[in-house]
């Protein structure tokens, strides 16, 4: 069997944490490469440098000039680099001043809309890494290419490098952190990256109904194809959660697994985090109610409060299931508890949810912004944190809820299904409470039935305690893909 060797893996990825974050692909684009390159290899990431980035605490170095040619032009491109957290394999930063030094990653702030040459950016951005790899300024021996702003890099290094044989021996690999963004241009996009358009022929491998689909590309080019929980990689192969693609899913199903996320315990740790009011382990639990009563203020609200406290902190999505909570929304405020909710997203939503705190000042806190800090000191102050998703690859805030003894409420969708051990299923083990429709009366069934667990202490303590034990490190996701690898690597 092939070992992975120094100089072998690129992670090729619109987000990664610290640098850049606006979900969970940055936790996972962060903390998943600084794992592997602890078990050995030599590990790249490379991204976009927006100017969300802060040069100097990332002690950026410049590495390198290459020439990008792009619609015509020939753009001189800086590259930069710098240490993964924990001081092994590095992070590349590709510097492109328009595309990406505006104000947010992915929509214009203004409009709230995503930016409308999104395909040009990313498209730039994979053309600047297939010119990396062919300089050969990181040589890796497998790619991991991350959602659809990196789903063509498999269609430049197998059809426009394709006679250069240093690239297409590279084996690729297709994350799939969620089947909602597909990256879906009109055909003619496929001209930018000098791709024939016979591509788009009728049912092929780029093609959808009439468009040109990144994420098909990617699925379809790949060598394998990993998503990021056990559940959804079954889901996706159904017309239900498959967006669409579960045709092109199940024609590649032999070379598609699924692989739970983990969590970075040393940025997701209440013994340890800097962002609490106190910090406590699970035979500290009576220290959490400090924070409680912080997060409460944070949001407004008043810190006195001794009852059960539910937390949000989401992307405001259709996904997240914002709808079925609207549906029940009055009937769950009406009980004795308090929710607090942290996010951004969909205007409609978060009119919806601002509206909503002003109607119920007392019972609901809304905070729309993106504020890391505060999302900590949700996940230890809440006693419950509810995500009621439509569906959900994996979803992290589940697994940092019960890393801080915050019990999930979880509809069973996904990665929540794969981590969440239901109340109702085994009462010894439970580690939450979950619900299979997705309506608003099985969300407020479940909800009652966490408040009234939470009203009898031993049954809640043994609850949190179970959930506290559980390890979400990434150490063995890590070993799991490293396996993944492995045998990839060691196909002919
Ligand atoms: P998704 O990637 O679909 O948004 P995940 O549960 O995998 O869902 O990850 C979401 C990540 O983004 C978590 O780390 C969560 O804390 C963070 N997050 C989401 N919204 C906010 C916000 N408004 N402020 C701070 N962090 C947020
Ligand atoms: C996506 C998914 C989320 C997952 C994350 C990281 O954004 O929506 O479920 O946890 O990617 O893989």
């Amino acid at each position: 069997m092939s070992e992975l060797r120094p100089g072998n893996l690129l992670f090729v990825c619109a987000e990664s944490a610290p640098w850049v974050k606006q979900g969970g692909l940055g936790d996972v684009m962060g903390a998943l490469p600084a794992a592997l390159a602890a078990l050995g290899p030599e590990v790249s990431v490379v991204l976009p440098l927006y100017s969300a980035i802060d040069r100097e605490k990332a002690q950026l170095k410049p590495l390198a000039e290459i020439p990008v040619e792009f619609l015509g032009n020939s753009f001189p491109t800086r590259i930069f680099t710098c240490l993964l957290p924990g001081g092994k394999g590095r992070a590349l930063f590709i510097e492109n001043q328009y595309y990406f030094e505006r104000q947010g990653v992915y929509t214009d702030p203004a409009s709230g809309e995503g930016w409308p040459d999104e395909d040009e950016r990313y498209f730039f951005f994979q053309l600047a890494v297939a010119r990396l790899l062919e300089d050969g300024l990181v040589e890796p021996e497998l790619v991991v290419c991350a959602d659809w702003q990196a789903a063509m890099l498999p269609a430049l290094l197998r059809i426009r490098y394709r006679e250069n044989e240093r690239l297409s021996r590279m084996k690729l690999v297709m994350s799939l952190h969620n089947l909602g963004y597909q990256g879906v241009f009109p055909a003619e996009s496929i001209d930018k990256l000098e791709l024939s358009r016979e591509l788009l022929f009728p049912l092929g491998s780029f093609e959808y109904y009439g468009q040109l689909n990144c994420l098909k590309a990617g699925i379809s080019l790949s060598d394998r194809i990993i998503t990021v929980s056990p559940t959804y990689a079954r889901e996706i192969l159904d017309s239900e959660q498959g967006a669409g693609l579960d045709g092109v899913l199940r024609q590649h199903q032999d070379r598609l697994s699924g692989i739970l996320n983990g969590i970075d315990t040393t940025t997701w740790n209440p013994s340890k985090d800097p962002h609490l009011a106190a910090t406590y382990n699970a035979n500290k639990l009576n220290r959490k109610s400090l924070n409680r009563r912080a997060v409460l203020e944070a949001f407004g609200m008043n810190g006195d409060f001794e009852g059960p406290v539910i937390g949000i902190v989401s992307r405001l999505t259709d996904q997240k299931g914002l709808k079925i909570l609207a549906g029940c929304l009055d009937r769950i405020l009406s009980r004795d508890m308090k929710m607090i909710i942290l996010g951004t997203g969909d205007k409609t939503i978060e009119r919806f949810l601002s509206d909503a705190s002003r109607n119920h000042p007392d019972s609901l806190g809304v905070r729309i912004e993106y504020n890391e800090g505060i999302a900590h000191l949700v996940e230890a102050g809440a006693d419950m944190f509810l995500m009621p998703s439509l569906y959900e690859p994996c979803g992290l805030n589940q697994m940092y809820s019960m890393a801080y003894g915050t019990l999930p409420i979880v509809r069973e969708t996904g990665g929540l299904k794969d981590t969440v051990i239901d109340f109702l299923e085994n009462a010894d083990k439970a580690t939450g409470f979950s619900f299979k429709g997705y309506n608003a009366a099985e969300l407020l069934d479940a909800v009652d039935l966490a408040l009234s667990a939470w009203k009898k202490p031993r049954v809640w303590r043994r609850m949190q305690k179970n959930a506290m034990k559980l390890d979400f490190s990434w150490q063995s996701s890590a070993e799991r893909y490293m396996e993944a690898f492995r045998g990839l690597l060691a196909e002919a």
